[in-house]
């Protein structure tokens, strides 16, 4: 059974059920002037299928009365389902940016029944029927040139698409956000958003609404509510995203690679049985991303803050490495970071530090030879 949480009046939030990357889908019924209009936003993909049958029928009496459709962007995670969901609701109407119909025209979509939010000539719009509201944000470059976000002026709550939204990194139930979801966050605007340049405009343009939103709706992760709306939209004007992420932290990254690509050669050598468990562990993707491009046992990218990939390696040795060899490897490990001149932070550091009553550590000496 699906699980509808009311977010705001009449704003309601259906989430898929992935543990570590999942999509919100939103719905809202406006209610005036003795009429109702049902919008669905970012509806996502086939796999979403129970989820907007069995919601469209408890909060709309049935997907036939889905009278709007927003569409963020046109990645296939926020889309997809489209086409199926205006098969079923035969007089709803797609409001999106020109740029993203331009690709979701290809699912067969009409143009005649959709509305260009390019198209609208004020930037605070009325729902005619019943009276509210609505105002569409650009989100431009974040992460695709025609990304628009949705402003409910009835509960301020702003429906952000991908920005704002992130890995879940807060563990435990329910679905707002804490000091823990900021890590998720971060790690998707890092390698999602282009340049610090795109995130701070749209932090920018969101900043101008008045009332400021009182609730960031993401298309991932948690829900953005009370003072972590304001903490967290400076926390991202500040970020290093994307492009300029790559190059400042080039020199490091490059050094990181080769340290591990040279500790992959050590740990082969010496337990090559030791290396087949921390390979597999490696390769696993998660649910949102292997942390480590692997080429013939070279380390070939690094797909998040380099730092935050050394914690993740960190703890996978800690996880799948027999407790009798962790200090060996973490001191293997060590000693290759070390010798490539890799700026280690206190925090590794003392990830690092191995229990120097352990009985193996004297055994390393002979690993260096
Ligand atoms: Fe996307
Ligand atoms: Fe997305």
């Amino acid at each position: 059974m699906v699980k509808i949480s009311e977010i705001g009046n009449e704003f309601f939030l259906a989430r898929s059920n992935e543990k570590d990357f999942h999509r919100n889908i939103y719905f809202k019924r406006f209610k005036g002037n003795g009429k109702t209009v049902n919008i669905v936003f970012d509806p996502g993909t086939k796999l979403d299928g129970d989820i907007i049958m069995e919601s469209a029928n408890k909060l709309f009496g049935g997907i036939q009365n889905i009278d709007l459709v927003f569409l963020s962007h046109q990645d296939p995670d926020v889309s997809s389902l489209t086409p199926f969901i205006m098969a079923g609701a035969k007089k709803s109407i797609l409001i999106t940016s020109i740029d993203t119909f331009r690709l979701v025209s290809m699912y067969g979509i009409s143009e005649k029944r959709t509305l260009f939010i390019e198209n609208f000539n004020t930037e605070v719009l009325t729902i005619k029927k019943t009276g509210h509201k609505i105002r569409f944000v650009p989100a431009y470059y974040c992460h695709f040139r025609g990304a628009m976000m949705f402003y409910d002026y009835e509960t301020n709550i702003l429906f952000s698409g991908d920005f704002a939204g992130g890995v879940n990194t807060r563990k435990g139930e329910g679905f707002l956000a804490t000091e823990d979801s900021w890590e998720g966050i971060k790690i998707f605007h890092t390698i999602y958003m282009p340049s610090n340049l795109a995130v701070r405009e749209t932090v920018n343009r969101i900043g101008l609404l008045s009332p400021l939103p009182e609730i960031i709706a993401p298309q991932h992760g948690d829900i953005i509510t009370g003072d972590l709306v304001v903490d967290f939209l400076t926390r991202l004007d500040q970020l290093e995203v994307g492009i300029d992420y790559i190059k400042k932290t080039e020199p490091q990254r490059e050094l990181l690679m080769d340290s591990l690509t040279a500790f992959i050669k050590r740990i082969k050598n010496s337990y090559p049985g030791l290396w087949d468990n921390l390979k597999e562990a490696l390769n696993k993707p998660g649910q949102f991303t292997t942390v480590f491009k692997i080429e013939r046992d070279d380390i070939t990218d690094i797909k998040i803050d380099y730092m935050d990939a050394l914690r993740y390696l960190i703890g996978l040795i800690e996880k799948v490495i027999p407790p009798s060899s962790t200090n060996e490897i973490k001191t293997l490990l060590h000693f290759e970071l070390e010798s490539h001149n890799v700026m280690l932070p206190v925090s590794i550091l003392s990830k690092l530090k191995v229990s120097e009553d352990h009985e193996d550590v004297d055994n390393f000496e002979n690993l260096l030879q």
